[in-house]
């Protein structure tokens, strides 16, 4: 009974990951799952789909871990955060498809909230910005547009959860309706330091109460599997939306240590013990909730990482794989005044600047590939950069190490160059799959498996550290460029 397995639901595609108590992963099993884009800055999934792929991945990962549903100790759930399910409480059924984080529709809602003067409110309850990136509007426009919804909600019939609480409920066949602090925390309708939903914040965003799930800790048990789903009843026993799964995956349990997770996006998380109000555009949110107590966190999102290589790659076919940028940057060796503003979505923090679009700037003569594609691995460093830079003056101190993790950081030229753009050592540990880490250790937590977040940090493990070999007047240079490229395509940057 000393197995857990932990189910990682992400935006693009659901991983399930056999883990043994040491962190050591036993077998595993992943499938991408289809975007629907049914019109401009419209992003969808259908949460179906999603659960039976999930219950599917967790039947395949046990099988090629060798281990029964018996011999588990506990399930840990880690998603996307913000993407917003609405279902029958009766069938079981989502009433349409799930509105994903990334869907613009709702930008003029926030904006006609903004101009009424309710951000104030808004900042001070849930530490988050009047962003369509949350779930509150989401949830509001599908109450408003699915015909007949907002009656039903209103006379109980239905419920609303993010997507582990989607799964907690099909996997304990509609028993326990329930989420975790943290993702509670992404919704805009949670009052963080008070720790419950906000009647004024449901009022605003004209959300029946009757919707809500229960906000429990991220570690304790949520409920038991429907034993006909995977052969047995095992307890649900941690929650945790991805990256607060990785801020505990990498072990970032003392106030100023910060992780940084590179993916198709970015997000660097920053430990701060208890709620620091952010002057510089960065969220407040919760880190994660174990023994009714809050550990609060300062996040940097940044929309374009990973997929800017993705561009380079499908869009303009400068590369046929990722792997092949580490060896053209180090032909390359720099950019060379070259600077590439992935802002193809807009700009996340610390710009917030929705309107703002992508660049590729100071190209001469000798520009080439290798130049190209190096602009764009420092765009993800010059963007942390930022990140770093607005959590240093918040905080009043400048953290010394970052721990890495993500797809990207197996590339060493780039994690080396966050290094030197930083100005601070870069950790990176031995299991790069922090998020399902993050989440199995929270269950873990969450059945007694290890006793204190303490026995959990002696587990993380380095594997390589990279400390900055860049001159101070260097490094000052190359960022002095990217703030002047940043200058031109967005609105509040010089
Ligand atoms: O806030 C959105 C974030 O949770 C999405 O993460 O890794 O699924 O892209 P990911």
């Amino acid at each position: 009974m000393s197995y857990i397995l932990s189910i990682d639901q992400g935006t693009t595609s659901t991983r399930a990951i056999v883990f043994d108590a040491d962190g050591h992963a036993m077998g595993q099993a992943q499938k991408e799952f289809r975007q629907h884009f049914p019109s401009d800055g419209w992003v969808e999934h259908d949460a179906k789909e999603i659960w039976n792929d999930t219950l599917t991945l967790c039947r395949e990962a046990l099988r090629n871990a060798h281990v029964e549903a018996q011999q588990l100790a506990a399930i840990g759930i880690t998603n996307q955060r913000e993407t917003t399910v609405l279902w029958d409480r009766a069938t079981g059924d989502p009433l349409a498809r799930a509105i994903v984080w990334q869907d613009r529709r709702t930008a003029s809602t926030c904006e006609t909230l903004r101009d009424a003067g309710h951000e104030a409110l808004v900042r001070e309850r849930t530490g988050l910005l009047l962003d369509p990136y949350f779930s509150a509007t989401k949830l509001a426009w599908l109450l408003d547009n699915v015909p007949g919804a907002r009656q039903r909600a209103e006379a109980g019939e239905l419920a609303f959860g993010t997507i582990d609480c989607w799964l907690l409920w099909q996997l304990t066949r509609g028993k326990v309706h329930a989420t975790d602090a943290t993702n509670a925390s992404r919704t805009l309708l949670f009052d963080i330091h008070r720790q419950c939903w906000d009647e004024e914040l449901l009022a605003l965003f004209q959300v029946p109460a009757s919707v809500l799930p229960e906000v429990r800790d991220s570690a304790g048990e949520f409920g038991l599997t429907c034993p006909e789903l995977l052969g047995a009843a095992v307890p649900v026993a941690g929650i945790a939306g991805d990256q607060q799964a990785a801020l505990v995956g990498q072990a970032c349990f003392a106030p100023g240590m910060v992780k940084s997770t590179y993916g198709t996006g970015c997000f660097m998380v920053m430990n701060t013990g208890e709620a620091v109000a952010s002057e510089n555009r960065l969220l407040t949110t919760v880190g994660y909730r174990v023994n009714g107590k809050t550990t609060y966190a300062l996040e940097g999102s940044i929309f374009v990482a990973g997929a800017a290589i993705q561009w380079l790659r499908d869009g303009l076919n400068l590369i046929r794989d990722a792997s092949e940028t580490e060896a053209l940057a180090r032909r390359a060796g720099s950019a060379g005044g070259v600077y590439l503003v992935p802002a193809f979505t807009g700009l996340g923090a610390p710009w917030w600047d929705p309107h703002a679009r992508g660049a590729l700037l100071g190209l001469t003569r000798d520009t080439g590939i290798a130049e190209v594609v190096t602009a764009g691995l420092e765009a993800v460093c010059y963007q942390s950069r930022d990140l770093l830079d607005a959590m240093a003056a918040d905080c009043g101190t400048r953290p010394t190490t970052l721990r890495v993790d993500g797809g990207m950081v197996v590339n060493n030229w780039l994690s080396q160059t966050l290094s030197d753009v930083l100005g601070v050592c870069v950790d990176r540990p031995q299991v790069t799959e922090t998020t399902a880490l993050g989440a199995a250790y929270l269950a873990g937590l969450g059945v007694g498996l290890y006793d204190s977040l303490e026995a959990v940090a002696s587990r993380w493990q380095c594997e390589r550290e990279f400390t900055p070999m860049l001159e101070e007047s260097e490094r000052e240079r190359g960022y002095r460029g990217w703030r002047d490229a940043v200058a031109r395509v967005c609105r509040d940057a010089s």
